[in-house]
């Protein structure tokens, strides 16, 4: 044979192996090609009376041969002898596993919902660490020493000094520590403070925070944003309204409430009889802020609003305990599939 066909014949050998079926449907191709009377030994007689200058390279192919053949029945014997006499036969008559289609949980749905809607007018995302620095948690959001915030009441500190976030507004101050204006992004994420649970409050919830900081940004432009943004979330008829409030790291604040998307506005169970939905502390950013993070106040504006993701599942979604959103009851999740 020639090295050519002594390669063929490996091949072949090879094919051979791969579709043996059981130890002894192997052990027959092991005989064919391995054995004293195989094909292996004929080739390797043959070899002498090959023309003197094939003889090497059909040599070499004859050692190939013996030593790929005999690998590739020593793989598929252990495959076979692992998995072959206990193998039940295979019935594809059987019905299948049906597997229920899972839903998104409501928590993950507003935060994606927020994140596509935001994404339209150019807002990207952001991500900071659950354990934060004082210093971008409260110090360079402005936040007074004695606010009531810092108290060990109610936030979690840790030995090291940092605490676990109680809002998400510390990415304001990464992202503008890291990058030059404009800047235009949301900041979804988790965040933690010392409340005792009840249908309201949670020790974890989430928060999505905006931030826009270029030349000429107004409080119009914020409430232009919050409009487009309510009509997106809720419903074509929804409106916002602005009322003044406090936030260290905004100036003017403004607290943004929603009118009723189940009501339209004339009051009932959902707005508390107001026709009104508190949704999100908003306002321009303080220029200490911007101070803190090294941007020009007299250069650049910009305005930052964050709300509560639970609260808004909670308003959209009609429920009355934000513990619903924890359970991982199958009963309520798959209400929402
Ligand atoms: N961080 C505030 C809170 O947890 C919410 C907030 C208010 C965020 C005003 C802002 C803002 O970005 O401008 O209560």
């Amino acid at each position: 044979m020639t090295s050519a066909e002594i390669a063929r014949t490996r091949d072949e050998a090879l094919a051979e192996i791969r579709v043996a079926e059981t130890l002894r449907a192997l052990e027959a191709v092991r005989v064919k090609y391995l054995g004293r009377k195989g094909l292996l030994p004929q080739i390797m007689k043959g070899l002498k009376d090959l023309p003197e200058q094939n003889r090497a390279a059909a040599g070499l192919e004859a050692n190939e041969l013996k030593s790929r053949v005999g690998e590739a029945i020593e793989q598929r014997g252990a495959e076979l002898g692992a998995a072959g006499p206990a193998r039940e036969p295979f019935d594809p008559t059987l019905p299948g596993l049906w597997h229920r289609p899972g839903a998104m949980h409501l928590i993950s749905r507003v935060i994606e919902d927020v994140t596509r809607i935001c994404a339209r007018i150019g807002f990207t995302v952001a991500d900071g660490p659950d354990v934060e620095t004082k210093h971008n948690n409260f110090d360079a959001l402005n936040t007074p020493e004695r606010h009531p915030s810092l108290d060990p009441r109610d936030t979690f500190w840790l030995e090291t000094g940092e605490c676990l976030r109680t809002q998400t507004s510390p990415v304001q101050i990464r992202v503008m520590k890291s990058r030059p204006p404009p800047v235009r992004v949301i900041t979804p994420g988790r965040c933690y403070r010392r409340d005792t649970t009840d249908a309201t409050h949670g020790a974890n919830f989430h928060q999505i925070e905006g931030l826009y900081v270029d030349r000429g940004v107004s409080l119009a432009d914020l409430k232009g944003t919050m409009a487009y943004f309510a009509r997106e979330l809720m419903g074509p008829a929804v409106k916002v309204r602005f009322r003044p409030h406090f936030f260290p790291f905004t100036e003017p604040s403004v607290e943004c409430d929603f009118s009723c998307h189940v009501c339209g506005g004339a009051g009932c169970r959902v707005c508390k009889s107001s026709g009104w939905i508190e949704i999100a502390g908003a306002g321009m950013v303080d220029p200490r802020v911007f101070e803190f993070v090294g941007y020009d106040p007299e250069e650049f504006t910009g305005y930052a609003w964050g709300f509560g993701v639970e609260r808004v599942a909670m308003v959209k979604y009609g429920l009355g305990d934000i513990r619903v959103l924890y359970e991982n009851d199958l009963r309520f999740l798959e209400q929402f599939a």
